[in-house]
């Protein structure tokens, strides 16, 4: 008889308690990224042995720390920007640019130029700058991407695909796109797509390889389809984990399908989100109008996403977390604006106070890097540790 699934593990935030406590008293708002997590995803993914070619979305953390975990672990990286490749090629000098992807969006000239300089594959998604830039091209092999006619995501505002977004080559372009290309000497050896982030249907990418490959047997030269990002993780209680091998599997049989192409990912979210914690300090609590607020140190200067997305993170006392008499508040930072607002009606410690140290789970990815300095607040803090899951005395 099988019995009620198995409770998901504790997160690994709560092993390392006394560790973070003390890394805040060094200053907040504060993030930590715990490698061992990093790894373990990585590894998750490796296990995935239909994938030919794995890159990282740096986009998502560019931590040096993060890209020389993930390097270890078989990672290339996906850029999108010259400060991206700098930051690659700064952090590891010797690095091979062939496995380095550059997919910028509305890049200027100078960025292509830049990148072909350094070897590494480039990934172009309209025919304007093949018409525009021809000496830039022409003799280059390049991957195409291209939009697949719809966008998925976990908001709006982070689907790329559909005629409201402006990234990807539509399908009715294509002719003309291979056409420009032989007419230029471009050799198209990879065609690429991503419709969006944190996306929560396990058949996506099987579908989009198969979509790719239906387009790529047209053209004639690729070698390699790749099927972007967008892996989600479960920042809600009720969500459950990715189920990766379900994920891998479809991989594997669609890849059986079609057998001629090499398998490349990009993900970001799902290697980094879970690793890592934003830590704050309660300024004050203050009731207004029946409504409780927990103010902190941080706010949507130091994470965007709720903002941005009214996306949902945890959000844990860690000062005291086995506090079990609860009570219903507001989080919000220290920002002048309306929008300050890191979670709604959330239960925490009824005797929350003034210098508590609260932790926002899941802050790993698009954290940081998305951080800014309005109102002149200072950015955030970095910390990178590699915990086993065993509390440090
Ligand atoms: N490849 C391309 C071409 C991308 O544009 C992205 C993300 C990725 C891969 C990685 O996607 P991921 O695996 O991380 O979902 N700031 C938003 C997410 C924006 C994603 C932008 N592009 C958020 O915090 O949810």
């Amino acid at each position: 008889v099988q019995g009620p699934p198995a409770p998901p593990p504790a997160p690994w935030w709560r092993t390392q308690r006394e560790r973070l406590l003390r890394m805040a008293a060094h200053g907040t708002p504060r993030y930590v990224y715990n490698l061992a997590v990093v790894r373990e995803r990585a590894r998750a993914l490796n296990g995935a042995t239909a994938i030919d070619r794995r890159f990282f979305a740096l986009k998502a953390n560019p931590h040096p720390d993060i890209l020389r975990t993930l390097q270890a672990e078989g990672f290339g990286f996906e850029c999108v920007s010259q400060g991206e490749l700098q930051h690659v090629f700064t952090v590891f000098p010797q690095f091979d640019p062939g496995r380095v992807l550059f997919t910028p969006s509305f890049a200027p000239r100078g960025e292509y130029e830049a990148a072909f300089a350094r070897g590494v594959t480039v990934t172009l998604d309209n025919v304007e700058a093949l018409h525009n830039w021809p000496e830039v091209f022409a003799g280059r092999k390049i991957w195409v991407r291209l939009d697949l006619g719809r966008g998925e995501g976990h908001h709006a505002k982070v689907k790329t695909g559909g005629s409201a977004s402006k990234f990807g080559l539509p399908i009715a372009a294509l002719d003309a796109f291979v056409a420009r290309a032989r007419a230029l000497d471009v050799r198209i050896v990879g065609v690429h797509a991503h419709l969006g982030s944190g996306v929560d249907l396990p058949k996506h990418w099987q579908q989009v390889y198969a979509e790719l490959a239906g387009f790529a047997d047209g053209i004639g030269t690729v070698e390699i389809i790749d099927i972007g990002g967008g892996l989600p993780i479960p920042y809600k209680p009720d969500a459950s984990p990715f189920d990766i091998a379900a994920w891998a599997a479809g991989l594997a049989e669609i890849k059986a399908a079609y057998p001629r192409f090499q398998l490349a990912i990009e993900p970001g979210r799902y290697l980094v989100a879970e690793s890592g914690a934003l830590l704050l300090h309660v300024t004050q609590v203050v009731e207004k109008d029946g409504v409780r607020r927990v103010g902190g140190d941080a706010g949507m200067n130091a994470l965007m996403r709720p903002a941005l997305y009214e996306a949902y993170h945890g959000i844990h006392n860690l000062s005291r977390l086995d506090d079990a008499r609860r009570a219903e508040f507001d989080i919000v930072g220290p920002i002048c604006e309306s929008s300050d607002v890191l979670a709604h009606s959330r239960l925490l410690p009824a005797a929350t106070a003034e210098g508590d140290v609260l932790l926002i789970a899941d802050a790993g990815a698009y954290g940081y890097v998305m951080a800014n300095h309005y109102n002149l607040r200072d950015l955030p803090h970095e910390e990178a540790m590699d915990g086993d899951g065993i509390d440090e005395p």
